[in-house]
């Protein structure tokens, strides 16, 4: 039995490391979230940057229900079970007519958790189609080992340390995972993906949430993560607060210890204090 996704969307997952569409939002539920994130971004002049755009769920009341919402976490628990933990969400965010990209990468390379039953469950909040940079993805190659990357901190890179998978990506084989606003996608954490950037006239705007069952451990840092449903007999994290109001004193210094923690695993070897604006 599964709670949303259908037995072959299942099946599918686990022989390809990706599947999709799952619709978890009406299309005016996903336009909400957009202006939520877009009234925040009018109120400071600026698009969500840095730091803010990592573990945003930590910081924004909106965000944590998205975390919480019982679709979603529905979908991911028939692919990690019952005790889940949300590890981090992150903004990939697109401006109109834009050089940002994603290089081709395994997620695996640099989040220092193991084992690999990772799931990212990537909300659309826009449509993300060819013409706008939608995230493209090699089937099945979550099932090889993890491949060397190479650190490029290219400027245009939305990854935080600009990596790449150090070989050539055979492109013949990708698919398009093309969502309507409302929709996600689910991604194994060692599967081979990337985009490019954006051509439309429109904002590209998708959420990244990652959830790991609570035997995953982190092998870097003492991390930390928010429960979201059933049971953590393990305590492999420290538990983060839920916001009681956005940016408020409390959700400011829970996420500024939370993001310390993950830049420190992150970026590690590295001199990087922070988040690439
Ligand atoms: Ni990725």
């Amino acid at each position: 039995m599964t709670k949303l996704l259908a037995l072959e969307a299942v099946d599918r997952y686990r022989k390809d490391g990706v599947c999709f569409p799952v619709r978890v939002l009406s299309a005016e539920d996903a336009a909400r979230y957009r202006a939520r994130l877009e009234e925040h971004e009018r109120s400071t002049g600026a698009p969500l940057q840095g730091n803010w755009r990592h573990k945003v769920h930590l910081l924004f009341t909106w965000a944590d229900a998205l975390v919480h919402h019982p679709r979603i976490l529905d979908a991911v628990e028939d692919l990690i079970g019952p005790d889940i933990l949300c590890w981090t969400t992150n903004f990939f965010i697109k401006e109109a007519a834009n050089p940002a990209f994603v290089s081709w990468h395994q997620d695996s390379t640099y989040w220092g958790l193991e084992p690999d039953d990772v799931v990212t469950a990537w909300v659309a909040l826009t449509p993300a189609t060819r013409e706008n940079g939608c995230m493209q993805v090699i089937p099945g190659s979550h099932g090889i080992d993890q491949l060397p990357h190479v650190d490029t901190f290219a400027r245009d890179n939305l990854l935080s340390r600009g990596q790449e998978i150090a070989a050539e990506v055979d492109r013949s084989k990708a698919v398009w995972v093309t969502l309507e606003p409302g929709e996600m996608s689910l991604h194994h954490i060692k599967l081979v993906h990337g985009s490019d950037p954006n051509r439309t006239s429109d904002r590209r705007i998708g959420i990244a949430l990652r959830y790991i069952p609570t035997h995953v451990r982190q092998t870097k840092v003492r991390d930390s993560a928010m429960p979201v449903r059933g049971i953590d007999r393990y305590g492999h994290f420290d538990p983060e607060p839920r916001p009681h109001a956005d940016l408020d004193d409390a959700a400011l210094a829970a996420h500024a210890d939370a993001v310390g923690r993950q830049v420190k695993a992150l970026y590690q070897g590295t001199e990087k204090t922070a988040f690439r604006a």
